[in-house]
């Protein structure tokens, strides 16, 4: 079978199994691409070429996965996030775009931060903030906490590959923060409703870790209770970050409101308009010193 007989081949099983078509012929590409070890765009110049057995048989392996319902990026091993490429699998979840809009808010809020700030990042997962908040801010130290070890696992791994591990602590544990106050607490923690879970998109629901997906009942008691411990762990002026599910913008900003240890909580929305992240400043009050 040659390239273009392939992917053709691939191109109408994906649609079969429910792809739009533009997106079946993006997907084919890239499992193709996958299955010879060619970037997507050297695909086309020898469309004659034909596959070897073992190109051939690899492909159709990830077809049949694909048609099956797993994620195009845990096929691949891995996902880009902000212009970064991370290995992902079944342990952690697929970094998304709307979390590149909360590393952002981060960035922009470090910009007037004097000397080596500490961030934590709790809730790590494939270390997509941390990892690219270290190599963006080549100043800036980061705590990377998650519940899961075996997240921590591929955090570790991305972190070595982009060449930043010298700069970032990871450390296993729930709602884990550190002993050193810090500029900046991130969070993209787990945010579905129990009764939401079922009605999720299949691809999610069967593939991506519940851990990393399930909140809690109302979907945001994770995230409350790190907003009751993340005044404590903040620096006077430091910034907790949190991205939040559609429509728990309001509820998220009213429990740092009623903390009482922030003097600004700000809502931000994504690209597509939807209110999505959550900006609270710390008071100087009653937090500890900058370090
Ligand atoms: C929505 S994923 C986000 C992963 C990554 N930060 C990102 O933005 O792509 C949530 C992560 O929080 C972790 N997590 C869930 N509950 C936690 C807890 N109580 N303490 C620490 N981490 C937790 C999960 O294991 C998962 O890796």
């Amino acid at each position: 079978m040659t390239r273009a007989q392939a992917l053709k081949k691939a191109v109408q099983d994906l649609q079969r199994a429910g792809l739009a078509p533009a997106l079946a012929v993006r997907e084919a590409g890239d499992l193709l691409a996958h299955a010879i070890g060619l970037r997507r765009s050297d695909l086309y110049w020898e469309p004659d070429l034909a596959l070897s057995a073992g190109e051939e048989e690899a492909f159709q392996g990830y077809v049949a996965r694909r048609m099956a319902g797993e994620p195009l990026q845990y096929i691949l091993g891995q996902w880009e996030f902000m212009g970064l490429t991370f290995a992902v699998d079944r342990r952690v979840l697929i970094p998304r775009p709307e979390t590149e809009g909360l590393v952002m808010a981060v960035l922009q809020f470090l910009a007037d931060w004097p000397g080596f700030p500490l961030v934590i990042d709790v809730g790590t997962g494939s270390g997509a903030i941390a990892v690219s908040l270290a190599v963006a801010h080549p100043q800036c130290r980061v705590l990377a906490t998650d519940i899961s070890g075996e997240a921590l696992l591929v955090a570790k791994a991305n972190a070595r590959r982009h060449s930043v591990a010298d700069r970032i602590e990871f450390r296993q544990g729930d709602l884990v923060m550190g002993s050193v106050p810090a500029a900046v607490v991130v969070a993209n923690l787990p945010y579905v409703a129990a009764g939401d879970f079922q009605g999720l998109d299949p691809t999610v629901r069967d593939y991506e870790p519940a851990v990393a997906l399930l909140g809690g009942e109302r979907g945001t008691e994770v995230m409350e209770r790190l907003i009751a411990i993340a005044p404590s762990g903040l620096a006077a002026e430091g910034l907790l970050a949190l991205e939040v599910g559609e429509g728990q913008a309001a509820e998220i900003q009213a429990a740092c409101l009623a903390t009482g240890a922030f003097r600004d909580v700000a809502i931000r929305q994504d690209l597509a308009g939807r209110e999505r992240i959550v900006l609270a400043y710390r008071t100087g009050e009653g937090a500890c010193t900058r370090k």
